[in-house]
């Protein structure tokens, strides 16, 4: 099974759409959501980030904090909405997070991790309940804190294989990855694993899942060196022909306009430049004259003349 990971401010409905139009993923994910706002006192501020459409479909919508009363009612909230499965992010390092007891923090309060999570369940009771984590905290201690995880019988555990402390710097452990594997074979058969780190082709895919015995493989970063990297064949994206890459992108900074409708920022829209625009030979100019604009409607209306390259004008 082939998965785009969570990535908060890029895998909102509308880069889901796109990559799903371009070469879908047999799995969606959310960006994570913040599980106490998704009380009714904060109305429209959560509406946008939960609306999804039938072609993103299946989606599991991914929840972080540490109420367990806020994960009953975002649960509920999440099952109402036809979601297909929630996820648990134990596994984001950024350190206020960590301070405050949530995601990568709750490694250091498994007994916290156990009632959040039996908290998702009792929200939405016919919902599979997933985890999303990191092999430790400082460092590798995937025995005790996969093994703990893997004895709440979670539908899905997704293993990214780096402790929180090394954010995304060395290589990703796939070794630990294994390990988890393994681990689940002896605690909890029926747990899906899914690993998680570094992998940015088809083959690197395939190598990761055989040699680790993963069911599924999660991408992040890869979609933003191939926009095509779930394709199950032809060519990768930077082999696409101008028009295709330049129309991808506007489509992309058009749907962010009518969707997000001046909600989200419109400069999140320049942190996708490089990945649609890279192949291109004159990326790098175009690239630079892109940054200059501010508004939707420029910067497609450059994006539309760049369709002819420079030296044929
Ligand atoms: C911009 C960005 C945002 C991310 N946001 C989330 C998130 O909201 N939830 C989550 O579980 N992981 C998040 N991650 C981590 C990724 O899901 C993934 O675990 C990590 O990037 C390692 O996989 P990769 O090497 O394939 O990128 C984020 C990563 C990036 C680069």
């Amino acid at each position: 099974m082939r998965i785009l990971a969570p990535m908060e401010d890029v895998t909102d409905t509308v880069f889901r759409r796109i990559i799903g139009s371009l070469a879908p993923p047999d799995l969606y994910f959310t960006e994570f959501l913040r599980a106490d706002l998704f009380h009714p006192r904060f109305g429209a501020r959560m509406q946008r980030r939960l609306e999804f459409t039938e072609t993103e479909r299946p989606i599991i919508a991914q929840i972080w904090g540490n109420n367990t009363a806020d994960y009953v009612m975002a649960a509920a909230r999440l099952e109402q909405l036809g979601y297909d499965g929630i996820d648990i992010n134990m596994g984001c390092p950024a350190p206020k997070l960590v301070k405050k007891g949530c995601c990568a923090g709750l490694i250091r309060t498994p007994n916290k991790a156990a009632e959040l999570y039996a908290a998702a369940c009792e929200g939405a009771p016919s919902l599979p309940v997933s985890i999303k984590t990191r092999i430790g905290l400082d460092t590798p201690e995937t025995e005790d804190w996969i093994g703990f995880l893997l004895e709440l019988r979670p539908a899905a555990l997704t293993v990214h294989g780096r402790t929180a402390a090394e954010m995304s710097d060395p290589p990703a452990d796939w070794s630990q990855v294994r390990l988890a594997v393994e681990l689940r074979d002896r605690i909890s058969p029926a747990t899906v694993m899914v690993g998680n780190g570094d992998i940015g082709s088809e083959s690197e895919l395939q190598a990761a899942a055989a040699a680790s015995g993963v069911e599924g493989v999660m991408i992040g970063r890869g979609i933003f060196e191939d926009l095509l990297v779930f394709r199950r064949q032809g060519k990768p994206w930077v082999d696409q022909p101008r028009e295709v890459v330049l129309d991808a992108y506007i489509r992309h900074i058009d749907l962010h306009r009518s969707y997000w409708q001046g909600e989200r920022n419109f400069e999140v829209l320049k942190k996708f430049a490089r990945a649609y625009l890279h192949g291109l030979p004159d990326f790098e100019p175009v690239y630079r004259a892109g940054m200059r604009y501010h508004d939707h409607d420029s910067l497609i209306a450059f994006l539309q003349h760049s369709k002819i390259p420079v030296d044929s004008r």
